[in-house]
């Protein structure tokens, strides 16, 4: 593993990676281009996040319960790159010492896209950092899934630690930060109870284009924005 080069206080960023149909777009290309684009650029910022930052956890949306509503040539080529995705993770992630984590309900796929998730999971669970990947993710789905859980299991009422402890990403804590591309002002249906006190940055700049430096230039505001959960 490479050493950490320039450390931050981050322990957990989470990002919602969109603007790769506009940059295709933009280009004049089919939207699926922007999307194979935006795969390389997450293995650029995963591997800056972790050996440059040195930060624990991340997390990346790359499909949402919404984004079915696409058009079937554009979520299965989505569907592709997932598989695609799950190669790299074996064949690099794991090396680069990620813990690969699945959010979302895994119900609508394949069996075969099912048992390489959990393989991947259960291969991948001694490493020291984690890589949180939302798929078919929606964080409304999430809180109704824990709350229905909690009543399987005989809860008549529940508390937050309840939820906490039953959404899918139980074992990760809530992100410091959540970065968005693509301009827009939205979370999207993210991490919607894990995002309570995440501080929000909102870029411009489409997800294929952005970059370290960016990214570090986000990790520099971070560090002079005053966190107070609610105190003075
Ligand atoms: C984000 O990029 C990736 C996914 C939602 C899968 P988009 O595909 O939403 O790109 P834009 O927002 O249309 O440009
Ligand atoms: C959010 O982007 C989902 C992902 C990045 C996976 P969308 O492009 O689906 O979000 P909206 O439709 O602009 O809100
Ligand atoms: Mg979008």
């Amino acid at each position: 593993m490479a050493t950490i080069t320039n450390p931050c206080s981050i322990g957990h960023i989470a990002f919602i990676m969109d603007g790769n149909g506009r940059w295709a777009k933009k280009r004049l290309m089919p939207r699926e281009y922007g999307h194979v684009e935006g795969a390389k650029n997450f293995k650029k910022l995963v591997r800056h996040c972790g050996d440059v930052r040195g930060i624990k956890c991340i997390t990346v949306y790359a499909f949402s319960t919404e984004n079915w509503k696409r058009p079937k040539t554009e979520v299965s080529a989505l569907m592709k790159l997932f598989r695609q995705y799950m190669k790299d993770a074996k064949e690099s992630f794991i090396k680069d010492d990620f813990h690969l984590v699945f959010i979302g309900n895994r119900d609508v796929f394949d069996e075969d896209i099912r048992r390489e998730m959990d393989e991947i999971e259960r291969i991948s669970a001694g490493c020291s950092r984690t890589l949180c990947v939302a798929v078919n993710y929606g964080g409304r789905a999430e809180v109704v899934d824990a709350v229905n859980k909690l009543i399987a299991s005989g809860k008549t009422s529940v508390t937050e630690e309840d939820i906490t402890s039953n959404i899918y990403s139980g074992i990760v804590p809530p992100p410091d930060v959540i970065v968005r591309t693509g301009g827009e002002v939205r979370l999207s249906n993210f991490l919607m109870w894990q995002s309570a006190y995440s501080e929000l940055f909102f870029t411009d700049t489409l997800w294929p284009d952005f970059s370290t430096e960016e990214l570090d230039r986000i990790i520099d505001a971070y560090g002079k924005r005053d966190r107070r959960f609610g105190g003075v």
